[in-house]
């Protein structure tokens, strides 16, 4: 059965993708914790909402920092993950554009590469500047574009756009790095009323564990990759994975920490 729109395509990607997703797309996205949670300042006292919460390793690292953590997520399986996972939050099953919180009830607002997913991240960041206090911080992470030295979304991308038929009948999709340009996100930040936009880069690199790494990212760690893959004929499905096997061993070749693939931290003020 076919999701009618982007929105339910992504949650029902992610509820396939949550079992996988520790040993998949966690080892990249926990770089950027760290930096996100420095971002947004000291968390002792703190009442924080983690948006597009996965599987909860974030909200953990939130909570060793003294903070009280709230964490929301699309995806009924992530959700249970994050349970077990930091037993000390409360994780709800629910939307970012229609987030299920009062008014003015968190200190900050986190998410870690959530808004990429989001059918109106606009939306999103207005349900953000809705729930925080006045004087409340949102904090969050992005992937930069292959033209910014994204090198392993360029890949992947670069890898279907070689070799596959792209018209395979997915919902229309928001461009995934429209947040890491200024030129797109800082009007939208300005429009929902947030100041004091700070960003800084956040270098991180894809670990790879063999030649099968990033196939094994399109598969099991993305959704609308997965799908038009899912779409291809077998002899179609071959070459993408030929492709995607000999540019990773070639990074495996070269050594390094894997295949760079840097974020931008957006931070900014609820005056
Ligand atoms: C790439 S994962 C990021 C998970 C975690 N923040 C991390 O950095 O590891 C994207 C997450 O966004 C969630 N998500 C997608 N669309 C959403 C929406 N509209 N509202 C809330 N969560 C959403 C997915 O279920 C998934 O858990």
């Amino acid at each position: 059965m076919h999701a009618e729109t982007f929105s339910q395509f992504e949650r029902q990607g992610w509820q396939r993708n949550a079992v996988a997703y520790d040993a998949v797309d966690l080892p990249a996205t926990r770089q950027a914790f760290g930096p996100l949670l420095d971002g947004v300042g000291d968390l002792r006292g703190r009442h924080v909402l983690e948006v597009a919460s996965g599987t909860g390793h974030l909200a953990a690292e939130a909570l060793a920092r003294g903070a009280t953590v709230v964490g929301v997520d699309v995806a009924r399986a992530m959700v249970a993950l994050a349970r077990q996972r930091a037993p000390g939050a409360s994780f709800h099953e629910g939307d970012a554009e229609a987030l299920p919180f009062k008014d003015e009830q968190f200190d900050s607002v986190i998410c870690c590469f959530g808004f990429l997913h989001f059918a109106e991240p606009a939306r999103a960041l207005r349900e953000a500047a809705r729930v925080l206090k006045p004087g409340g911080i949102v904090g969050f992470t992005v992937w930069h574009a292959p033209q910014q030295g994204g090198e392993f979304f360029g890949l992947i991308l670069g890898t279907f756009r070689m070799h596959a038929n792209m018209d395979v009948g997915l919902p229309p999709a928001p461009p995934m790095f429209a947040l890491a340009d200024s030129e797109v996100r800082d009007p939208v930040l300005a429009q929902v009323g947030f100041r004091e936009v700070r960003t800084r880069d956040v270098a991180i690199a894809w670990p790879l564990r063999g030649p099968e790494t990033v196939i094994e990212v399109v598969l099991k760690g993305t959704v609308r990759m997965r799908m038009v893959y899912e779409r291809q004929t077998p002899q179609i499905q071959e070459r993408i994975r030929e492709t995607l096997r000999a540019a990773t061993t070639s990074y495996l070749r070269n050594g390094g920490p894997g295949i760079p693939c840097p974020a931008i931290l957006v931070t900014a003020r609820r005056p």
